[in-house]
């Protein structure tokens, strides 16, 4: 046992299951959840907020002069803040999602983010996820998980969450909207969306959220048998 900071890398397509499965296991570790996703979608909501094309990557980069973008965790729950103001709901949205996946593929959006990202990973035990948390943001994780699901899966389980929600929208239009994520993440120029080498792969299609949890806990405990 020491005291080494552990990190785990949570990587994967939209709708896998990456939060609710890694907010459990956290839980269960007593680690810190970090949803990177939410920091994109905020850079999203300002380009939003400022009419900005979020496909025009210079526009885009142009709005990062005089925004501040930030995680508070209260009980464990983690907020996003824009210039200050709490945007946790706002950031949900669909056109929220869709920003954010623009907004993600601009270089300098992703150097303003990083930092914020790495300190946090610095001082405390957390699972992070994201896309490139394994491939980029931190290398040198001690556990890397890839979870993922068909996008049928991904579709069924989004669409489930929305009806929930109280904004129900059609399986074909949630399945064409995923479809759409995973091209644009997986093909962007910059740290697209991929399994890390040492990434250990984690299939939800066919998992309960209890089973996956379980997976990640079981693995972590593994690989980090002489730190925790
Ligand atoms: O996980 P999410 O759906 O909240 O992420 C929103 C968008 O942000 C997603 O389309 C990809 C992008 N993203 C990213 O590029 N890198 C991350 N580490 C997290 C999210």
């Amino acid at each position: 046992m020491n005291n080494k900071v552990i990190n785990v890398a949570v990587d994967g397509p939209a709708g896998a299951g990456k939060s609710s499965v890694s907010r459990l296991a956290a839980k269960a570790l007593g680690f810190v959840y970090v949803d990177t996703g939410a920091l994109y979608r905020a850079v999203g909501v300002n380009a939003l907020r400022k009419n900005v094309d979020t496909r025009d990557k210079q526009a885009v980069a142009a709005t990062l002069g005089d925004v501040s973008v930030d995680l508070v965790f209260e009980d464990g729950e983690q907020k996003v803040l824009l210039n200050g103001e709490d945007v946790s709901k706002e950031i949900r949205t669909p056109p929220a999602s869709m920003a954010a996946s623009d907004v993600s593929a601009v270089p300098e959006v992703r150097a303003f983010l990083f930092d914020l990202q790495r300190d946090i990973a610095k001082r405390t035990n957390c699972i992070m996820d994201g896309r490139d948390i394994g491939t980029v943001v931190l290398p040198d994780a001690q556990v890397k998980i890839f979870l993922t699901a068909s996008p049928e899966e991904r579709a069924k389980r989004r669409c489930l969450e929305l009806e929930q929600k109280g904004t129900p929208q059609k399986y074909e239009d949630v399945l064409a909207e995923i479809n759409e994520r995973d091209y644009n993440d997986s093909h962007r120029e910059i740290a697209p969306l991929k399994p890390a080498e040492d990434s250990v792969l984690v299939d939800t299609s066919f998992l309960t959220i209890e089973e996956a949890v379980a997976s990640i806990i079981n693995t972590v405990k593994e690989k980090t048998a002489d730190e925790i």
